[in-house]
């Protein structure tokens, strides 16, 4: 039997810091229940493998590589006892990986027999804005949608997840979220662990809460959304690994709703993060932690002596400001256990060189855009509303803001950025690489370079917003079209159906 984690009590203090955050977010707030801490470390038992999850099948039709995901109900055993009503894709909770390579067109064959409508977005995945599944690509209860494009990006661990407008948060924490695997040549000619399953681990971080009858409870929100006391690992409880292999590649994706984690080994081992966001950094980096907040993902390669186990932990991430001791700044979580053989195989170092980079380009436009309460630049998103017009070709420089002593995070479609400055100042090494998420320290500006190349449609937007995914539910979320030069930003298709989802 699995030990629940402890969520320790309330102390006055942690009350009265929470209750000061919810006057400074003022109306944006609905409730803030508990500023309880949560520390789990030393107290989980890994009494369950850790699920890969399956890889998807495709089928080559036509020169594209097409794939089938359903989004279903279902009920997961992640407990002893009671299994918990879920949603997931092509089984009960979460879905299957999918893998593809540059140059390969593929098509998602995607069916919704949920009893709601709901999107498929492909986060970080460089595509037609009408393939994007963002809000404007709704697929009712019991249709289908079939999006295709052509990969053409480099090597990089992207997911998948819904995107309904004011529906995000619920849907993924019921469980609608996917590990999209991106190849290419240059990636696979390097020497890293790549045995899906054995020495390349897909892990799908999440935090939830129980109620005693083991469903889903979702009711403790702070200022970044509603906060879990359990992890799940590829949703597994108390998961372990066993490990066969001198190293491990793990593909570490945040697919939680509110919280930020700060990943290590329980011994402060060394490890190299190789790759970012959007693909492999030039070099690896070594280091001992590796902090992500929702939606962001890294590579990590972490060595092994033979028949030693570690565990993998998140310490109280570095959320800045005066956000540290709450919303998750003090909470520590036991992740996952790792389990080495009493033989391993032999795994070669990680090569010194992974990749060229290309330096960051010259920006010709800047935009501004200043993160408060759960608005940007003032104003919530409205499905029917174009925020920014962007030239095809262009290389611009978008200057985000987080106005306040909370943690928020910025993620854009379409495109992956470079971060070009931190408060003027350069990047730490982990953000030097491609992005497509990023955390916004309180109080913090970052300048983000990126260049709109290939798509473009006056009609059909991209969004980008705040991935604390009750804050983008909230409206904390824009929307910009990409526009041919001379071209002009037309009326948004479908916008009619624009209804008001703020509270
Ligand atoms: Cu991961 Cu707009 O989303
Ligand atoms: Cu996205
Ligand atoms: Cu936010």
């Amino acid at each position: 039997m699995p030990r629940r984690p402890r969520a320790l009590a309330i102390t006055v203090g942690v009350l009265a810091t929470a209750l000061l955050a919810a006057g400074l977010a003022g109306c944006a707030i609905d409730g803030l229940r508990d500023g309880g801490r949560v520390d789990t470390v030393g107290a989980v038992s890994f009494t369950r493998p850790l699920v890969i999850p399956p890889l998807a099948e495709s089928t080559v039709i036509n020169g594209e590589r097409v794939f089938d995901l359903t989004a279903s109900a279902g009920n997961a055993q992640f407990l002893d006892g009671k299994k918990t009503a879920t949603w997931g894709y092509n089984g009960s909770y979460l879905g299957p990986t999918l893998v593809a390579t540059r140059g390969e067109k593929v098509r998602v064959n995607v069916h919704n027999e949920l009893e709601a409508m709901t999107t498929l977005h492909w986060h970080g995945m460089h595509l037609p804005p009408a393939m994007d599944g963002g809000p404007h690509q709704p697929i009712a209860a019991g249709d289908d949608w079939s999006p295709h494009w052509t990969i053409d990006q480099p090597a990089a661990t992207l997911w998948y997840h819904p995107h309904p407008h004011g529906e995000t948060e619920d849907q993924v924490a019921r469980g609608l979220a996917g590990m999209f695997i991106l190849q290419d040549d240059e990636e696979s000619a390097l020497a890293l662990p790549r045995a899906y399953g054995t020495d390349d681990i897909p892990l799908i971080v999440q935090d939830t809460r129980f109620n005693a009858d083991n469903s889903f409870n979702r009711e403790n929100r702070g200022f970044v959304g509603s906060l879990g006391d359990t992890i799940l690992a590829n949703g597994t409880v108390g998961a372990y690994l066993d490990v066969t292999t001198e190293a491990v590649r793990l593909r570490l994706l945040n697919a939680s709703t509110a919280r930020t984690y700060d990943f290590a080994f329980s011994d402060s081992r060394p490890f190299e993060q190789i790759a970012s966001d959007g693909g492999l950094l030039e070099a690896p980096l070594a280091t001992d932690r590796v902090q992500l907040s929702p939606g962001e993902r890294a590579e990590v390669v972490v060595r092994f002596t033979a028949g030693e186990t570690v565990v993998l932990r998140s310490n109280a991430p570095d959320l800045g400001g005066d956000a540290s001791d709450r919303n998750g700044g003090a909470d520590r979580f036991d992740v996952l256990e790792l389990r080495a053989a009493s033989v391993l195989a032999a795994s070669p170092d990680v090569p010194a060189q992974l990749t060229r980079i290309a330096p960051i380009g010259k920006p010709t436009v800047e935009r501004s855009l200043t993160f408060d309460g759960t608005e940007i630049n003032s104003e919530p998103m409205e499905l029917g509303r174009i925020d920014q017009v962007v030239t095809l070709g262009s290389t611009e420089a978008w200057n985000v803001t987080n106005d306040m002593d909370l943690p928020h995070n910025f993620h854009i479609h379409d495109v992956q950025f470079r971060v070009a400055a931190i408060d003027g100042k350069a990047p730490p090494p982990e953000l030097a690489g491609w992005k497509d998420t990023v955390y916004l320290r309180p109080h913090a500006n970052y300048r983000l370079v990126m260049t709109f190349s290939d798509y473009s449609s006056p009609t059909q937007p991209y969004m980008y917003h705040c991935h604390l995914l009750w804050h983008e539910d909230k409206g904390m979320m824009g929307q910009f079209v990409v526009v041919k030069p001379g071209q002009h930003a037309g009326t948004i298709k479908g916008a009619a159906n624009d209804h008001d989802h703020n509270h």
